[in-house]
């Protein structure tokens, strides 16, 4: 037996990490284990700090070739030079996970490298066993058990992952060459990232989505329109059908291809297919069965609204408990659980947390879709906004999308937002900080916007509830 711990972090994701530093803050003895080899899990290294890095390099790239002229900046030619761009991306992720581990240092949190499992439950001493790399195991007590061990791709049934040909996120981060066929198989959100990453830098995209919308859970105006503008650029949909099988081969993967609700069979080929349909919970060798840790049908460990699962001083955050599947999610339950743990208390308004879609324009929600609120029977108010009329928008050259806000009927309270736009993530920020505050979208049209700015189409969409914008 080693060390005895207050908290020990299982898994070192934005969740795992952030809620290891949370407690090491609070003054409880904290370790965090993590077999990766590098700290900040799938985010940082195989997720969005990688994604996001190739959508920047690939913006550039597009910007160069297509929007520069306009400008009146001439380029002779523009070239593609993809392992650089892909060791840009590879040091951003080095950078930003080895400050993870000089933040461990300076909040003196006990990084232990290996497979965390947890080897019995036991009421203030459970204990947590790490095996290193070399299999050797050592076994560490804690009062609480944090597990946060987030989430794997789910795969698809008739299709083998190879990371070369058939890839996830992780084999689509690090292609060697720009295919010249991508199949993208999911219309959500790592399929219209990475597949817009790809089509930009030269490859024909097309996505294949079981459904008849793309990104499903977005507001339903902001998903047409989101496809309209992503065909404009030159991606193709195939809506309504699902991929049931793809052989991979030396002329390509060739995919059997059939409607989603029945009918023939097709065929297509393509020199590399994403499979981007979703993820499942990770859960794997935690020992989670063999302690009594309930989950649920799905995979997820149950939780209570403390984080806690059914075995006391057992508790579970982020991607593996469900909910939405983000980053910061996670790190918010990572916070909350560390706090609950130090005796104090801790509260996520889940619906003031925002969701964005890192394409170009970026794609942002918070808090209820149009759809949600007709179908809980709530009455609601519209203001909508076109970046066409922001005058920051024409500046850029940027003016694709709108900004939505939605407010409650009577109250005028803010129930949701929804934009398609340049820097869409950024803007979405401060209805989230809004609805946080309970605010009415008078608040927000109340509040003067610095000139010219983007977020002015945030605050005229907010006039518009009641139909007073100014520049429409
Ligand atoms: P997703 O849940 O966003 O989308 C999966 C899509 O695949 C859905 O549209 C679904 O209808 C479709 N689908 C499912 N089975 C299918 C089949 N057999 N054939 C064709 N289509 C099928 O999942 P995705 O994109 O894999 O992302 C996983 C998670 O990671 C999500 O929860 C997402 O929120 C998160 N993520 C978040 C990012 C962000 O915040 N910007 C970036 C990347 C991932």
């Amino acid at each position: 037996m080693s060390d005895t711990f207050d908290v020990i972090v299982i898994g070192g994701g934005p969740g795992g990490y952030v809620g290891a530093i949370r407690a090491a803050q609070l003054g409880l003895k904290t370790a965090c284990v993590e077999n990766r080899g590098t700290l900040g899990g799938t985010c940082l290294n195989v997720g969005c700090i990688p994604s996001k890095a190739l959508l920047q390099s690939s913006h550039l790239f597009e910007e160069a070739n297509h929007s520069f002229a306009s400008h009146g900046i001439k380029i002779a030619k523009v070239e593609l030079d993809l392992p650089s761009m892909l060791g840009r991306k590879d040091e951003v992720v080095k950078q930003l996970t080895t400050g993870i581990e000089f933040l461990f240092k300076k909040n003196k949190v006990t990084y232990l490298k290996g497979t965390g499992r947890i080897s019995k439950a036991a009421r203030g001493a459970h204990q947590v066993a790490v095996k290193d790399a070399s299999g050797k195991e050592a076994v560490y007590t804690a009062k609480y058990v944090m597990i946060a061990t987030g989430s794997e791709s789910t795969p698809l049934p008739g299709l083998t992952i190879d990371e070369q040909q058939i890839v996830t996120s992780t084999g689509a981060l690090k292609l060697s060459k720009v295919p010249k066929s991508m199949v993208v198989i999911g219309a959500g959100v790592i399929g219209l990232e990475m597949g817009s990453v790809w089509r930009r830098l030269g490859a024909e995209v097309t996505v294949i989505e079981f459904l008849d919308v793309i990104l499903p859970p977005m507001d339903g105006e902001v998903r047409k329109q989101m496809q309209r503008i992503l065909e404009k650029q030159g991606m193709k949909f195939v809506l309504g059908h699902k991929v049931t099988k793809a052989t991979p081969g030396t002329g390509g993967v060739s995919l059997t291809i059939e409607p989603a609700k029945g009918g023939a069979a097709t065929t297509m080929t393509a020199d590399v297919v994403l499979v981007s349909v979703g993820r499942r919970p990770y859960t794997q060798s935690l020992g989670l069965a063999e302690a009594g840790v309930a989950m649920d049908k799905r995979g997820f460990v149950t939780v209570d609204q403390h984080f806690q699962t059914n075995i006391e001083g057992i508790f579970a955050i982020g991607d593996v408990i469900g909910g939405m599947m983000l980053a910061h999610k996670a790190e918010d339950e990572g916070v909350s659980c560390a706090e609950i743990m130090a005796g104090h208390t801790a509260h996520i308004n889940y619906d003031a947390i925002a969701s964005v879609v890192y394409t170009w324009p970026e794609v942002a929600g918070v808090g209820k879709t149009e759809e949600q609120l007709k179908e809980k029977g709530i009455g609601y108010k519209t203001g909508k906004f076109p970046f066409t009329a922001n005058s920051r928008a024409r500046c850029n050259a940027d003016t694709d999308g709108f900004v939505k806000v939605l407010a409650d009927e009577k109250t005028d309270q803010v129930l949701g937002c929804h934009i398609i736009g340049p820097e869409a993530g950024d803007l979405i920020m401060e209805v989230s900080v809004a609805m946080e505050m309970g605010a009415s979208s008078e608040d927000i049209a109340r509040t003067c916007h610095a000139h010219p700015q983007l977020g002015e189409a945030v605050k005229e969409a907010a006039l518009n509830i009641e139909k007073r914008a100014i520049h429409i």
